[in-house]
């Protein structure tokens, strides 16, 4: 699939079928994850890959019912918990890279996720501690967001997005695009 319309097309899916991922699927969208830029190329990003139900399920006590994709993280075949070790990344200008190094990755997988037929929804809301105590993650690792990762079961619209006038300036701050 071209690239700009694994873009477009990529969607949060928050319904999944229980047909099974394929090992060789995950591990290629592990495999695009993998591939991402990152600070000094230190790559911090770790991946926790779910798919015992009993694993999966002791995840849900972390996520707030309200929050819209908790039902997803029980429906999919598979979840991955996408961390970092700050110690493998940089900080300039205030800024601790190994939230960016480890975003970028993690939408590499979403988006090769999309690419095999796939969907995932990146996960933020939910509590840490919780999750780290349930699937046994060790404490100088930082979880940057969850996915679920199945075969989707909808087709989402898409959600709307700021015009580039909004968001893109030509030459200067002033000169929206
Ligand atoms: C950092 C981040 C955290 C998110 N956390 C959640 C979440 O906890 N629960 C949820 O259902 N969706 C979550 N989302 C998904 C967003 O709601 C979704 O990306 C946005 O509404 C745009 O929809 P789209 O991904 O289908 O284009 C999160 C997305 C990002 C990037």
């Amino acid at each position: 699939m071209d690239i700009f319309q694994v873009i477009s097309d990529r969607r949060s899916i928050r319904k999944y079928k229980d047909t099974p991922v394929e090992r060789e699927k995950i591990e290629q969208v592990l495999n695009a994850a993998r591939l991402a830029p990152s600070w000094k190329n230190m790559q911090c990003w770790r991946f926790l890959v779910l798919t015992d139900p009993e694993r999966r399920a002791s995840l849900l006590q972390a996520f707030p019912d309200d929050n819209p994709g908790k039902k997803a993280i029980a429906m999919a075949p598979c979840v991955i918990v996408v961390c970092a070790d700050p110690a493998e990344s940089g900080v300039e200008n205030g800024i601790e890279y190994y939230i960016g190094d480890t975003a970028i990755a993690f939408e590499h997988l979403c988006l090769a996720a999309h690419g095999v037929g796939l969907g995932t929804c990146w996960m933020g809301w939910f509590d840490e501690a919780t999750i780290k105590a349930a699937v046994g993650i060790p404490e100088p690792i930082r979880i940057i967001g969850i996915t679920p990762l199945g075969y989707p079961d909808q087709e989402p619209k898409p959600r709307p997005r700021k015009e580039l006038s909004q968001i893109a300036f030509f030459e200067s701050w002033e000169a929206p695009c």
